[in-house]
């Protein structure tokens, strides 16, 4: 590894629009080394100036097989590969280096999606201290099916043949796998190798340190005037809010709270005693449930209904904002909770991240003419806590699951009415009831009902029943990227049924929801 003219620092992840590019980044931030993420089409220039080390090649919805496919230029490869800067290219990255150094890709009919047990063919640095038979999680279709002479495979599944491999001479390493992703047993262990060993690169990066380089890097941003932040009383807003109290002093920050009738049970006052208990001074509530029910009146579909939630909460926004502004004077920037689950699930992440849904919190910047304050959007949710937690957050919000901007509703599957939000809010509390209750709340990530839009026939109390079927979701997750569902107690599930089914008028059945993520998002809509 001698003859490398670039410093030994930086793990660069190269971002071909994968869904797990900043989650790559992340575990290896977790494993303490520092990293960067940079387009695919990055130069060499920024390479040098970045003190590239490692490139890791992050996985892409794209197929490698299709023309317009994004690919790094022949001239960054052989830049890493002449330079013997240590590659690993993960999922498309594995199918992306084995196709340009000459191997062949193909389209297979079936997928391999989900955990497969992998083989490892042969000992090697990569998969040292891990089991010749370890289970990891897998998600493409197209697949590596024949390597060049120059490379050689360390591994295997069933499905995949090639399922891993490595440069005779050189530190080029792919895995078809993810091993970013919880499910693949030793992935960490996978990467610290890549790293470590082959890589020789030593840990530097310290998670502690995040929130005071944030809090100063927004100090250093501020130039004086008011921010104005919209909350929801959620861990991610709350924290953000709360790093820019610190930067800019409590005089400075107006949180807007909007109750847009599709919130869980006793939370607008619960979230307003809670900020105010944080130390901030000017908390504005607005109570706009009666104009977003009437919007969502008649709509069906899942897209439609969080577009018009979008909408009607920035203009419930902007109008507040002209009202405060007529108060207090301008605003001059915009503080947001956005974390980076947020961009990726909406398409903004990279150029070639495909969009799965529309989160307004993402919306509302484009629409402000303000400076954005984001002090979050690079951290995933459990980073976000530990932050939370370090700033005096109270742990029943540090605690609490996410939910989700566009609340109830999309726990509606079709129409939204003042009804069907009864029925699901009482079910809801009753959830959180009684996963608290069984000591079961902190070990799932999210644990709610959703309410579908079907009914059933049932017997209560002798006659006939036609009512509705709500179904239960509960996951365990470390980032919501990607979920299990939980395989809860069967006698904890019947006595949760039966509290629904008794307590909430308007429900006879109870359905649970088995489907992990992907292929099923958490959420029903
Ligand atoms: P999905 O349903 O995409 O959800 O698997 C992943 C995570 O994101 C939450 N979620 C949202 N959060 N605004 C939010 O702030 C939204 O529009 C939104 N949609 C989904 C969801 O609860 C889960 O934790």
């Amino acid at each position: 590894m001698e003859n490398r003219e670039v410093a030994l620092t930086k793990v660069v992840v190269l971002d071909f629009g994968g869904q797990y590019t900043h989650l790559i980044s992340r575990r290896i931030r977790e494993l303490g080394f520092e990293t960067i993420i940079l387009s695919y089409d990055t130069s060499i220039e920024d390479l040098k100036n970045n003190d590239v080390g490692v490139v890791a090649f992050s996985g892409g919805p794209a197929s490698v097989l299709e023309p317009d496919s994004p690919k790094p230029s022949r001239e960054l490869v052989d830049f890493l590969f002449n330079r013997n800067i240590p590659v690993l290219g993960i999922c498309y990255g594995h199918q992306l280096l084995a196709e340009f150094f000459g191997g062949r890709v193909e389209k297979r009919e079936r997928g391999e999606y989900g955990v497969s047990l992998l083989r490892v063919l042969k000992e090697n640095t990569l998969f040292k201290d891990t089991p010749a038979q370890q289970r990891v999680w897998m998600s493409h279709k197209d697949s590596v099916v024949e390597l060049p002479e120059s490379f050689e495979v360390l591994a295997e599944t069933d499905y995949s043949e090639i399922a891993a491999f490595k440069h005779r001479e050189r530190p080029l390493y792919g895995v078809q796998f993810h091993p970013e992703v919880r499910h693949t047993e030793h992935g960490m262990r996978i990467l610290e190798n890549f790293l470590r060993e082959i890589a020789r690169l030593s840990p530097s990066w310290k998670v502690e340190d995040v929130a005071r380089e944030k809090i100063e890097e927004i100090k250093q941003k501020y130039r004086g005037g008011k921010v104005l932040m919209a909350v929801s009383g959620g861990v991610d807003s709350t924290t953000a809010a709360l790093m820019i109290l610190k930067a800019v002093g409590e005089e400075n920050i107006h949180l807007v709270f909007v109750d847009t009738g599709l919130l869980r049970e006793g939370e607008a006052e619960s979230v307003i005693k809670m900020l105010r208990s944080l130390g901030f001074r000017y908390i504005h509530f607005v109570d706009a449930s009666r104009l977003f029910l009437e919007r969502l009146r008649g709509i069906v579909d899942p897209e439609k209904k969080r577009e018009i939630i979008a909408s009607t909460f920035i203009e419930v926004f902007l109008n507040k904002k002209k009202e405060l502004e007529e108060k207090y004077g301008r605003f001059a920037y915009l503080g947001q909770g956005t974390i980076y689950p947020d961009r990726v699930e909406t398409g903004k992440t990279g150029k070639a991240t495909s969009k799965i849904k529309s989160h307004h919190n993402v919306a509302i910047k484009n629409l402000v003419d303000l400076e954005l304050l984001e002090p979050l959007a690079d951290f995933y949710k459990d980073e976000v806590r530990r932050i939370a937690r370090h700033l005096g957050v109270p742990e029943s919000v540090v605690r609490r699951h996410p939910f989700p901007g566009p609340g109830l509703a999309i726990r509606i599957v079709g129409e939204v009415t003042e009804e069907k939000l009864r029925i699901l809010r009482k079910a809801t509390r009753i959830v959180e009831e009684e996963f608290t209750r069984a000591g079961l709340y902190d070990k799932v990530w999210q644990a709610f009902p959703v309410l579908l839009s079907v009914k059933s026939v049932g017997v209560k109390g002798d006659a006939r029943s036609y009512e509705n079927i709500l179904a239960l979701r509960v996951v365990e997750s470390e980032d919501g990227m990607t979920a299990q569902f939980t395989k809860l107690p069967w006698d904890f599930l019947e006595r949760l049924a039966s509290r629904l089914v008794n307590e909430v008028e308007g429900v006879n059945r109870v359905l649970y929801d088995v489907t992990n993520k992907p292929p099923a998002t958490i959420e029903f809509e």
